[in-house]
């Protein structure tokens, strides 16, 4: 009895843990950024949810939304380059570390 009474309860953990993982939303697999004349910037943001684990490397500086840098910008509360120089910081100092890491220059990131 008591055996059977732990397993409903482990079994009933798991389930609401697996659908809390679930529920949580991870947005696109793949995101373009827009940026501007020099090209837009391609990127794979499940990869960097994997490798980096925590979100708020970049959504400290923005919430998870659709379109929301470009509409930031647009109403003047986003300066330009900011999201950009976040990238490129942690790119650099990865690189400088000698750990695998994403693209420094302009033109692997943007691309026309
Ligand atoms: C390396 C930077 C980075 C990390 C880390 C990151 N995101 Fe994002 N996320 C972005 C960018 C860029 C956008 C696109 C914003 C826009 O469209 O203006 C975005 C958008 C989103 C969106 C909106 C839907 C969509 O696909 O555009 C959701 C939801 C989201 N992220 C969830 C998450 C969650 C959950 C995590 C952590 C597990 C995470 N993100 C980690 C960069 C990141
Ligand atoms: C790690 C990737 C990355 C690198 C490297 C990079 N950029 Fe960017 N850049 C972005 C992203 C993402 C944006 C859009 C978000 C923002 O404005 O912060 C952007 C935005 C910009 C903008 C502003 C566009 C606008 O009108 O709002 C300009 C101009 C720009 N980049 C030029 C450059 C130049 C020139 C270089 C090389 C010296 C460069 N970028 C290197 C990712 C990068
Ligand atoms: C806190 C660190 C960090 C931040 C912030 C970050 N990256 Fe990266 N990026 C990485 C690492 C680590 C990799 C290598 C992942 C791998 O291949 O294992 C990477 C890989 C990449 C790549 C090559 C793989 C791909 O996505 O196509 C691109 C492009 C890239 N990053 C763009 C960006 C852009 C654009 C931003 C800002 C919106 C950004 N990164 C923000 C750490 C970061």
């Amino acid at each position: 009895m008591h055996k059977t009474a732990t397993l409903i309860l482990f079994a009933a953990a798991v389930l609401l843990f697996s659908t809390l993982l679930w529920a949580q939303n991870k947005g696109a697999k793949e995101i373009i950024i827009p940026g501007g004349t020099t090209g837009n910037v391609p990127m794979k943001h499940h990869l960097h949810q994997k490798v980096l684990v925590d979100c708020n490397l970049c959504h400290s500086l923005f919430p998870q939304t659709a379109g929301i840098i470009q509409k930031l910008k647009d109403e003047g509360k986003l300066e330009k380059k900011k999201i950009m120089n976040n990238c490129q910081k942690c790119h650099r100092e990865k690189t400088n570390a000698g750990l695998k890491t994403g693209p420094v220059t302009c033109k692997s990131c943007h691309v026309k």
